[in-house]
């Protein structure tokens, strides 16, 4: 059954507990006393690159947690060069072979996850119950790609035909994918584009994003251990610009996998265009504009604890997270009242620490636009309630939650990556005219709807495009095999991560028919 789950669930972590707390603080403590060394990983050696550059952590500018090295061209050509010799023989030995390396990578995940978790936390800026859902997301991803490899790779499907003539329909990989990754999942989606692209029998030249490429290494450095061919995972570290670039123009490559920001999208998008040769797949999960609807019949602190986590959870850092909120007049000022309260009672401080809600933002420049976006909120709409960062914002990237009233349902226009929440109170006559409008923006990622009335959810669906719609709670956190992730229009473009169809595009599809 692909469309089951068809997993363990991977461990978790329990930071209620003294005990568990304990081994997350000396895990901290492990990763705060070593520097990491990222650099271009070819054939498994870590080259020189050009570099080093020096990587301090969002969490306290001060602190030193490693240097990262970047890919020259060579080591491109060298990194292609070695998967191209390599891919043929892991694509032919089948789905359920390919499976058992990723399954083992999930392992290896599991058995590496606290020093993954303060890693993140350092890095990223992670809190640590985010750390956790992290790499239990990257556990997923390994585990349900293996499950698709071993139904959908492995051998030929049969299919019908006439009488005296076979018929059958086999998976291939392409060769080698190109995975380029944002810095917001830095461990889950840059392991699950690998582990995709490996499932269906590809090589794969991994390039992580500028601000997290430790973690990616400690990544690849896994499945290297996990008896991956260290021929098949290269990973070339750079600027989306310089190493990017340079990746998605390579001759050698069969595809793109890419999840970042829109606007990058395009760029790759027209580099691929201008390609000559085979015309190669691209792969684009990127941004969004969500918004949640409540009517009047919403349980109130139902709809209070599903904002907060999806608007300033994890920083408001995550392409899923609610940036507009849809409040009937009716009701407003009430749910606004409740809404500012809970953010009042949110710990913004250390993200190593458990009793933190939310940590910094991923660095200065996120912190600058997050700043001029405050600015703009000040002169033209209403600041009802913000979170201080205190002493934290002298120390690292910290940007205080925030939550705004907005003059017009449309004053947004783009994705504003951040804790904060734009509240409009809609009229009942107004609700078409704001649908439309978001329809109209092009962006169809995450839609919320908190009503107890069946036709009020319904219609709120068939306006607003969206790639993924949840009714009565958060609309982050998807789960892989549970809720396959990803959007439409200038949101993405499918297949969705973590669903049944996840692998197909990574593939050739080759029928074959014998007279017999
Ligand atoms: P980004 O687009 O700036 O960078 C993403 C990656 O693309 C990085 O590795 C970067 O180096 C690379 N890149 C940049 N320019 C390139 C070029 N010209 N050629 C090739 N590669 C290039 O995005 P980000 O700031 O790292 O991530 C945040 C964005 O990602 C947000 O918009 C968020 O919504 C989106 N996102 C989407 C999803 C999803 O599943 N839909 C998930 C997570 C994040
Ligand atoms: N898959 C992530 C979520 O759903 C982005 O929050």
């Amino acid at each position: 059954d692909i469309y089951g789950a068809a997993r363990a669930n991977p461990v978790g972590r329990d930071y209620s507990r003294d005990s568990e707390r304990a081994v997350a603080a000396r895990a901290a403590q492990v990763g705060a006393a070593d520097t990491i060394a990222a650099g271009p990983i070819v054939g498994g050696s870590l080259l020189a690159g050009t570099g080093p550059r020096p990587m301090t952590s969002p969490v306290d500018r001060t602190q030193l947690i490693g240097a990262v090295s970047e890919a020259t061209p060579a080591d491109i050509d060298l990194a292609a060069k070695r998967a191209r010799a390599a891919q043929p023989a892991w694509d032919a030995m089948g789905g359920t072979a390919r499976g058992r390396v990723l399954r083992a990578m999930a392992d290896a995940l599991e058995a590496n996850m606290d020093r993954l978790i303060a890693l993140l936390s350092r890095e990223a800026g992670k809190t640590l119950n985010d750390g956790v859902a992290e790499v239990r997301e990257a556990v997923d991803f390994c585990r349900y790609y293996a499950h698709l490899a071993e139904k959908q790779f492995d051998g030929l499907q049969p299919l019908t035909g006439p009488v005296g003539e076979t018929n059958h329909l086999e998976l291939r990989g392409r060769g080698i994918f190109v995975c380029i990754s944002p810095w917001n999942f830095p461990l889950a989606i840059f392991t699950g584009q690998i582990a995709a692209a490996l499932a269906a029998g590809n090589a794969v030249l991994a390039k992580p994003a500028e601000q997290t490429p430790l973690i990616a290494a400690e990544a690849v450095r896994l499945f290297h251990k996990a008896g991956l061919d260290p021929d098949l995972l290269a990973l070339l570290p750079g600027d989306g610009a310089t190493v990017g670039a340079a990746l998605v123009e390579h001759p050698g490559i069969a595809g793109v996998a890419f999840t970042g920001g829109t606007e990058t999208a395009w760029s790759i998008n027209r580099a691929l265009a201008n390609r000559r040769g085979p015309i190669l797949p691209f792969i684009a999960e990127t941004g969004g504009l969500n918004a949640m609807f409540v009517d009047t019949t919403a349980l109130k602190e139902q709809v209070v604890d599903d904002v907060i986590v999806s608007a300033i959870g994890s920083a408001g850092q995550r392409c899923s997270a609610l940036r507009l909120l849809f409040v009937p007049e009716e009701s407003a000022d009430e749910l606004i009242a409740t809404l500012t309260g809970a953010l009042d009672a949110l710990v913004i401080g250390d993200p190593a620490d458990a009793a933190t809600d939310i940590g910094p933002v991923i660095d200065a420049d996120a912190l600058a636009m997050l700043e001029e976006h405050r600015a703009r909120l000040g002169r033209e709409a209403t600041i009802l309630a913000r979170l201080d960062p205190g002493a934290w914002g002298a120390r690292g990237d910290f940007f205080g939650p925030l939550i705004a009233e907005i003059p017009r349902a449309d004053f947004l226009g783009k994705e504003v990556f951040g804790p904060i929440l734009h509240i409009y109170r809609y009229k009942a006559d107004e609700l078409e005219t704001i649908a439309q409008g978001l329809a109209d923006t092009g962006y169809a990622l995450t839609l919320g709807i908190h009503s107890r009335i069946e036709r009020f959810a319904e219609r709120i669906r068939a306006l607003v495009p969206a790639g993924n719609v949840y009714v009565n709670r958060s609309i982050i956190g998807a789960v892989v095999g549970v809720q396959p992730f990803g959007g439409e229009g200038l949101s993405g473009t499918g297949p969705k991560a973590g669903g049944p169809h996840a692998l197909l595009r990574y593939a050739v599809e080759r029928a074959v028919s014998v007279n017999i």
